[in-house]
Parts: structure tokens; sequence; C-alpha cells
């Protein structure tokens, strides 16, 4: 009996691809509840890692000096071990959704770094030997023109902040991997301004493990040429590189990921209201497959893809940088596997026949 013949209706995103890398999404709210059984199924199907979508960011987790807020980083963490799964924490430094006291304008340096401690260590240090990894620095790097990003964190310690929140994380939790991650960084020049960071961090002898490209990327305004550069150029520092945030936004938007650049809701087009055009979604499919082809090749070196998001009804884009009506992802706001997921499993018998 040959293979497409055995009842495999859908097959499994995380077995597809485990040859190659691993898969996972992000997930919001406290689990399982905030899941529904559809929901709850595909995830268990298809995604072997999770990330926290915001539970475990600095503000949420730790709103005011000294108390934390682990009830819903913990039921995720106990939901992933249950199951098998592995948990990516999201993230330890970051200059949104961070509490305002814990960079103060007026804090001495000194004062910055034992805040910055205590938040590392309580948070990371909680799920000390548990995670897979942590996000550690997230979008330190600046846009354009400079070099990192100015943020209450660089002015408060200083360009070495970077290094310190790496050095920190490795003491909270000695074997978690450890990562630095941003958007657009497949972009030439903010990909020479990341290689600077990293090789900087790795010369000043701090272990970094590897470097997340969110993939926040846009129908028809896909970046191949330098996703596949991008990867080649972090990879050749020893760093293992994960696709951290996928997600192809069929509404148009300006480029880039800054979730400061939020625009008033009705201030743009929402075309797609009562569902996504046929061939919006043939584009995406083909988009897509050519991204997991690159992901696969064997000199990629991508040991992750992580979606951001279950389905298209879970997903950000729904609400930045404006409302829209958004369909970003492979399967649908009622859990149905999407063209795009089709394109990605098509061809799985195959290979394994061959
Ligand atoms: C987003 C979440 O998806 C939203 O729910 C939240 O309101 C804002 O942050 N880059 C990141 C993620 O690293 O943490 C962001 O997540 C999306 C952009």
């Amino acid at each position: 009996m040959s293979a497409s013949t055995s009842p495999s209706p859908s097959p499994s995103l995380r077995e597809r691809f485990a040859r190659f890398f691993e898969v996972g999404t992000c997930v919001a709210g406290t689990l399982p509840a905030s899941l529904g059984a559809e929901e709850l199924a595909l995830l268990e199907h298809h995604f072997a890692v999770l990330t926290p979508e915001n539970c475990m960011k600095p503000a949420p987790a730790h709103p005011e000096p000294g108390r934390f807020e682990f009830s819903a980083p913990d039921a995720l963490v106990r939901f992933a071990e249950a199951r098998r799964m592995s948990v990516v924490g999201h993230c330890l430094c970051w200059h949104q959704q961070s509490p305002p006291w814990l960079f103060e304008s007026g804090l001495g340096r000194e004062a910055a770094l034992q805040q910055l401690r205590e938040h590392i260590h309580g948070v990371a240090g909680r799920y000390r030997g548990r995670l897979q990894g942590w996000d550690v620095v997230n979008e330190a790097i600046a846009e354009e023109g400079e070099y990192l990003r100015d943020t209450p964190a660089l002015r408060a310690i200083g360009p070495d902040f970077v290094q310190r929140a790496f050095e920190l994380a490795r003491e909270a939790d000695p074997g978690a991997q450890l990562y630095y991650n941003d958007y657009d960084i497949e972009r030439p020049a903010k990909r020479q301004r990341t290689l600077r960071l990293l090789r900087e961090l790795q010369a000043s002898g701090v272990r970094v493990d590897g470097v997340g490209i969110q993939g926040h990327w846009i129908l028809d305004q896909v970046p191949f040429d330098d996703i596949r550069a991008a990867i080649r150029d972090y990879a050749a520092l020893g760093l293992t590189v994960m696709i951290t945030e996928l997600d192809i936004d069929v509404v148009p938007r300006a480029s880039g990921a800054d979730v400061a650049a939020r625009a008033p809701d009705g201030s743009a087009p929402d075309p797609y209201r009562e569902g996504c055009p046929e061939d919006v979604l043939a584009r995406q499919a083909q988009q897509y497959a050519r991204l997991f082809e690159l992901f696969c090749d064997p000199s990629s070196r991508v040991s992750r893809v992580s979606f951001w998001g279950l389905h298209d009804g879970a997903s950000w884009l729904n609400y930045w940088p404006s409302k829209r009506t958004n369909h970003p992802l492979l399967f649908d706001r009622r859990c149905r596997p999407k063209p795009a997921f089709q394109a990605l499993v098509a061809g799985a018998n195959d290979e394994e026949k061959s």
C-alpha cells in the first residue's frame, strides 16, 4: 500500500518538518482555559514548542518591584510539560511592555543593573532547568542610522546592557539556550548592526546560543534573498538560527514590526472582513512554501520555526498596527487548514517513499 492511501487527513507540521527543525507557535492567556477544544487539538497535533505571547514579558510578569505575576506563565510551563512540549521564554529585556520603574530615568547605572538582576533572576530563575531557551534581549538594534536603539535600558545602563542581560540570564538558568531576537534583521543594514552586536558579545566572552529572526513578513514583499543571506551570516558566527514569530500579513501595511507604530482603529483599510480572496490565499501559500524550502535547506542551520499565533483569529495582526481582519497564518478562524498549510505538507508522502 502506498503512503498516500494511508489515513492521514491532516499531516502534522511538527512531524512533517522534524528532520529539519522544530515547529512552534505562540500561545496567549492562561492555558488550557484560554483555548477552545478545536484550538487545543490543533495545538497538540501540530506544535512542539510554545512561546508565551505576552505573559512572560517584563510588564505582565513583573508589574511592580518585587511583585511577580506567575499564574499564566506557571500554567503555560505545566501545560507544556504535561504534553512533552518545549517552552521558549519571551522575553527578559525589551523596551516595550516593560514596567516604567525598571529603567526609570534618574536611576543610576548600578541601581538599574540591580533591578535588571532582580528581574532576570526573578523570572528566569523561577523556571530554571525547565525551559528550552530564553529570548534574553528583544529588539535592541536601531531601525536605521545608529547602532543600538535609544531605549530606557540603554540610557540607564549604557550599551553593555545587552551583555549584562545575557550574563544574568546565564546565572539565573545556566542550562537554557540564550537568544537575541529582533525583526527585520535579515535586511542588510539592520543585519550588519546585529552582526556587530553578536560579534561584540562573543568577543566579550558572553555565550550567546542563537538568534531569532522574528519573521513578521508581508505578502508579496517577503525578502527571500535577504533571509537566505541572513541565515548564512548568523550561522557563520556559530549560532543557531530560528524564525521565531512567523506570519505573512495579507492586508497592506508599512513594513517593520515596531509595536509602537500603532495607528488609530479605522485609519487603515480593512479589505478582507468578509474573508480572504482565493488569489491572495494562493499567493500566501506559494510564499510560505518558498520560505519553508529555504528553511529546510541543509546549509541553513535553522533549528526552530515558530508561528506568531495558532490560527488567523488569534493573530496580533488583527489589532496591530490598527484593527483589521487579517489572515496571516496556516489555519483559518475555525481552525481549518488553509492553502498555505496544504502547500507546506504537500510532497511529504513523496519524500517518505523515496
Ligand atoms: C505582540 C503581541 O502579539 C501582542 O498581543 C501585544 O499586544 C504586543 O506584542 N515582536 C515581538 C512580540 O517580539 O512580543 C510582539 O508581540 C510582536 C512583535
